[in-house]
């Protein structure tokens, strides 16, 4: 397949080319060459900023398109109405930010779309991304009604993440002592690989897949937190995993999710790592083990130099709380 990829330079975006290549598809990137530009210098890549329009060349066709990069409604049904002409099949990369209730574990793709308090609005924040790709997605869907995939991953790790999430439990894990670690160690958890959701992608287009698909894992089994920052453990490292009571947290004025990442506390975010997978399982999808995405981020964060995590504690932080929740918790116990 010919195929044109927005984005394909980004964290998703470049082992979705790579999984192009190694299918035996020929992908042309489009992007504005901010983003490693240096990448995938064999290819042609298409330079514009998606914004402005695509101005693809005249008289090119693709088997495909995929949209990896989409996050304004308008924007995306411009360039789905331009790439109407030029693709026969458009794959639309969402999220499953997209529901309006993630309190109820089970999630399918037919759940209720969370709505915009504003419509109108362009701002990309947590609070308005969910509902910006509800619209996105409408938009693919109306001008492809019979040639859409939209794929809505769950939290996306690997080599070159662009988020703070997984890496961050990879690297706190290779630096030993004492961890702090949000109970309950039971909670569920979901997460997949770039590496994965690419191949599984590349697959859906070349099956003639159609319609709306959770992506996330493992496709093979179910997880909890507790085994995902098992598989973190960094080889020869002493790290003793202590777990805090969410209450305790909450009260020392760290934030569920944002403080400590896949860190589900609240009642309406229960069902967000316990989202239905059937659909994905059934059409194919394949993840390898966490702790084989860990050692892999833990390989890209030693050749990538030191991080700042926003909002996680520090090694010292983190020795601060432990230290006041021991406090919390014996004053409890002798209450
Ligand atoms: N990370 C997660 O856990 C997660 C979870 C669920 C869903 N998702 C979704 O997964 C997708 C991939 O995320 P990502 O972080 O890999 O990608 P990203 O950072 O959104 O996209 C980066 C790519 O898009 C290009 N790009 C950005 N703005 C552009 C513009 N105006 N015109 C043309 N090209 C543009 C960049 O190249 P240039 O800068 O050179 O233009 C680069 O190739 C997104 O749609 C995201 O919403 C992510």
């Amino acid at each position: 397949m010919r195929v044109l990829v927005l984005g394909g330079t980004g964290f998703l975006g470049r082992h979705l080319t790579r999984a192009l290549l190694a299918s035996g598809h020929e992908p042309t990137l489009l992007h504005r060459g901010r983003t490693a530009p240096e990448l995938f210098g064999e290819l042609e890549h298409l330079l514009a900023d998606r914004a402005q329009g695509l101005a693809l060349p005249r008289e090119r066709r693709w088997d495909a398109a995929i949209d990896t990069c989409g996050y304004v409604p308008r924007v995306v049904a411009a360039n789905a109405r331009e790439l109407r002409a030029r693709v026969d099949r458009l794959c639309f990369v969402s999220s499953e930010s997209v529901y309006a209730d993630h309190s109820r574990a089970g999630l399918t793709e037919e759940a209720p779309l969370v709505e915009l308090a504003d419509p109108a609005t362009e701002t990309v924040t947590p609070a308005t991304y969910g509902g910006l790709k509800v619209l996105c997605e409408r938009a693919v869907t109306e001008a492809f009604p019979h040639a859409h995939v939209i794929v809505r991953p769950g939290l996306i790790v690997g080599p070159h993440d662009s988020q703070e999430r997984f890496p961050y439990w990879v690297w706190r894990l290779a630096q030993g002592g004492d961890v702090l670690v949000p109970a309950p160690a039971s909670a569920p958890c979901q997460l997949i690989d770039a590496r994965d959701l690419a191949a599984w992608i590349v697959r859906l287009l070349e099956d003639g897949a159609s319609g709306a698909f959770h992506a996330s894992g493992p496709a093979d089994r179910e997880l909890t937190f507790g085994e995902l920052v098992e598989a973190c453990r960094a080889p020869g490292v002493d790290a003793r995993l202590v777990w805090v009571d969410g209450e305790f947290l909450v009260a020392a004025g760290l934030e569920p999710w944002f403080d400590l990442p896949f860190w589900t506390h609240l009642p309406k975010l229960r069902g967000l790592f316990a989202i239905d997978l059937a659909r994905a399982r059934a059409s194919g999808l394949r993840t390898r083990s966490p702790a084989d995405s860990a050692r892999d981020v833990r390989a890209w964060l030693s050749e990538s130099g030191p991080r700042r995590w926003h909002g996680a504690p520090t090694p010292e932080r983190d020795r601060e709380l432990l230290d006041d929740w021991r406090a919390w918790r014996d004053r409890r116990a002798a209450r």
